[in-house]
């Protein structure tokens, strides 16, 4: 287990120095080193928490094969992380049932990078983003939004629950857990605005925004109407390369006319097969599998290979980005 601690522990050395220099930003920052020959390789998987059920088992086995074989440096999480109302509190045994218990492969005892969900937010949202989860199963980190930089990727990791009005305007029975979000309007704002500048410091190579709800979808809820208007103009201004989600519970590539900007959905960790698919301009619609499944990502300073995974680890997708070495990285 040895190769575990040295990411952990640039984690908390390089997290400990960023917050000293760059406290007034609202985006907590985290550093994780790539590999020695500066690449770097991870696994998506979103909405996902169900007791293993709904083959939730099954995705964690191929995930924790394909993570062993590209070598994986860290796992993201695009969220609805525990069904149907989040965790009750940092002691919810679901904790243990719907993640430290399902994803056991040595693969995948790696830092995971992790946001909220709607349907988290219908827990104890406060429980979720506890270093009180963090003791228990060291590779858990959730946070509403943060930012971790690869030198060669940056990720901006986005907590977009909070604009989306239906769950303000008709919650129906569901009740959210608002606390640190009130008053709705300053957190948006303050987050559009840390996001925005951030990506503009970025010198990243390849800039990666993940959140959980979709900005460009076919699935069952399609576009999110509120993040088309308010984050992606931000996306496309500071050529974010690529937007990773969930939310949609399907794997989807999603291509755009306007800008190179690619919309990924990695929402099959387990119930899927809703068998509601819009249509789609066949231009953009790169693939759509309504189904469960995974992504990998691999990462060069030439190269960004992405690949879908279904539930028995077939491939069903893959895409690749390749760009020379700008003059400014030699
Ligand atoms: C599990 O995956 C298999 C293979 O794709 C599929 O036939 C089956 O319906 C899935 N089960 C559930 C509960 O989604
Ligand atoms: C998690 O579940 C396993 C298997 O049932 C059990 O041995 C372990 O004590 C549980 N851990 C926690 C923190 O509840």
């Amino acid at each position: 287990m040895s190769g575990l601690m040295l990411p952990v522990l640039i984690l908390s050395t390089v997290l400990l120095g960023f917050t000293a220099v760059l406290s007034a930003a609202e985006f907590q920052r985290f550093g994780h080193a790539a590999k020695a020959d500066g690449s770097l390789s991870f696994l998506v998987v979103g909405d996902w928490g169900r007791r293993g059920a709904y083959n939730q088992t099954e995705v964690a086995i191929q995930m924790g094969k394909v993570g062993e074989k590209l070598d994986i440096d860290f796992v993201i999480s695009t969220g609805d992380n525990f069904y149907e109302d989040g965790l009750k509190g940092v002691d919810d045994p679901a904790f243990n049932e719907s993640f430290t218990r399902i994803y056991t492969a040595p693969s995948l005892q790696k830092q995971w990078y992790s946001v909220l969900g709607n349907h988290d937010y219908r827990g104890d949202v406060e429980a979720q983003l506890s270093p009180v989860l963090r003791e228990m199963d060291s590779k858990w980190l959730c946070l509403r939004s943060f930012i971790v930089n690869t030198e060669i990727a940056e990720f901006f990791f986005v907590d977009t629950t909070p604009f989306v009005n239906k769950y303000f305007l008709k919650p129906k029975d569901d009740v959210y857990d608002w606390s640190g979000i009130l008053p709705r309007k300053s957190y948006l704002s303050n987050l559009l605005k840390d996001l925005d500048l951030a990506l503009k410091e970025s010198s990243a190579k390849w800039k990666i925004v993940v959140g959980h709800h979709t900005i460009k979808s076919a699935g069952q809820h399609g576009n999110t109407a509120e993040l088309n208007l308010q984050l992606l103009p931000i996306l496309q201004a500071n050529n974010v390369d690529l937007y990773i989600n969930g939310h949609d519970h399907c794997l989807e590539h999603i291509s755009s006319s306007e800008s190179p900007l690619q919309f990924l959905t990695s929402g099959g960790g387990s119930k899927a097969w809703r068998g509601d698919v819009s249509w789609w301009d066949s231009k953009e619609m790169k693939f759509y599998y309504d189904g469960q499944g995974f992504m990998s990502v691999q990462i060069t300073q030439t190269e960004v290979d992405v690949v879908f995974y279904d539930v028995s680890g077939e491939v069903k997708h893959k895409w690749s980005r390749t760009e020379q070495i700008s003059s400014a990285v030699l």
